[in-house]
């Protein structure tokens, strides 16, 4: 008779998510939903994550996804997990930019992402919290990660945004349009109208030059935009979608390519820090960092971004011994 005990025991994959904020909340539920994998979402504030976690497992039987999910305020709770993502710390208020939530975040984020790895050595780490590219550096060296295990998520957002202020201006479909965002996840962003394309044609054959620079424009002040309606914090829908997708293409090693904040190490001129570029995305994590052909004021625009990503780390050399 066939007896199936050498079957090794089940294991889903899991995602811890540290921060049950507004971004972190929306994405324990984009992830779940997407049957992606089993979540522990965890938060410094008891009872939080485990309200939301229960509120959500509530919903399963509803919409029939069989994802697990768990709240908690202890790192065993997320033991080896397979990706971990930190959305822990401050959100912007009107007039704040990304970088005035460094000094708070800064603190937060190391140790965080120190306790987490320390439980999950063999995880990729995604950062979000703000000011991002910094912040990816700090969880990096306090981390002890490889580098391609640690990555930043910004420009899968800002580049949904270039993309749907295109369809806007166009009255096409998102789905239809292309657009690429470089560099920092900061107001020196460098959206790319040339890579950027509608079904293959590149945007600068159907708008305007004028044109292209307002959409431009709007995009490296998309987060902001946001800000100013919600007054008491910064986006979290499309944030959670941009992980979503990251999250989605290392547990299914889907070899996307997409932008992600990476380090640098020699592309694009740039050493030793976090800045926003193409990359192949697969379970190994950022596997390969595209170069595109920049112009002249590409490049500068680029350099500007990095400059100013460079100095707010410089304020941080304490944390990172
Ligand atoms: P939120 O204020 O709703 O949530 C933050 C959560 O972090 C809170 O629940 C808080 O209790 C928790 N937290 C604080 N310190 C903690 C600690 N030491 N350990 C565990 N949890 C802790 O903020 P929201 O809207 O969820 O944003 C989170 C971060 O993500 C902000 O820094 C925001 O600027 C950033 N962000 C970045 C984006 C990007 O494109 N990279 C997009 C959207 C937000
Ligand atoms: C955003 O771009 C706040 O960085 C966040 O919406």
């Amino acid at each position: 008779m066939t007896t199936f005990d050498n079957i090794p025991a089940y294991h889903p994959n899991r995602v811890s998510i540290i921060g049950s904020g507004n971004v972190g909340s929306v994405l324990a539920q984009r992830i779940i939903e997407g049957s992606l994998a089993d979540v522990v979402l965890l938060d410094i504030v008891e009872g939080r994550p485990q309200g939301i976690a229960l509120d959500l497992m509530e919903a399963r039987g509803v919409h029939g996804y069989g994802r697990h999910i768990r709240g908690a305020n202890d790192y065993n709770d997320t033991a080896d997990s397979d990706v971990v993502v930190i959305t822990a710390g401050l959100a912007r208020k009107p007039g704040m930019s990304r970088d005035d939530l460094a000094q708070v975040n800064a603190k937060i984020v190391t140790e965080v992402a120190k306790q987490a790895i320390a439980h999950s050595p063999n995880a990729r780490l995604i950062i979000v919290t703000n000011p991002l590219d910094v912040m990816t550096y700090l969880a990096w060296r306090t981390s002890g990660l490889p580098p391609d295990r640690v990555m930043g998520m910004a420009g899968v957002l800002d580049s949904a945004r270039f993309q749907t202020f295109i369809a806007m201006e166009l009255g096409v479909s998102p789905m239809d349009v292309s657009a690429m965002v470089l560099g920092g996840h900061g107001d020196l962003m460098v959206p790319l109208p040339k890579y950027s394309t509608v079904s293959g044609i590149p945007i600068t054959e159907l708008l305007d030059a004028d044109t292209i620079r307002k959409l431009v424009d709007r995009t490296r002040h998309g987060g902001a935009e946001i800000v100013q309606f919600l007054k008491t914090g910064g986006a979290y829908y499309a944030p959670a979608s941009s992980i979503c997708v990251m999250v989605e293409a290392i547990l299914r090693n889907q070899k996307r390519i997409l932008p992600i904040s990476a380090y640098l190490q020699g592309q694009y001129q740039l050493q030793d820090l976090f800045l926003g570029a193409p990359c192949r995305l697969g379970w190994q994590g950022v596997e390969t960092i595209l170069e595109l052909k920049l112009s002249e004021a590409e490049q500068q625009a680029l350099q500007q971004s990095a400059d100013s990503v460079r100095q707010t780390i410089s304020q941080f050399a304490s944390l990172m011994n």
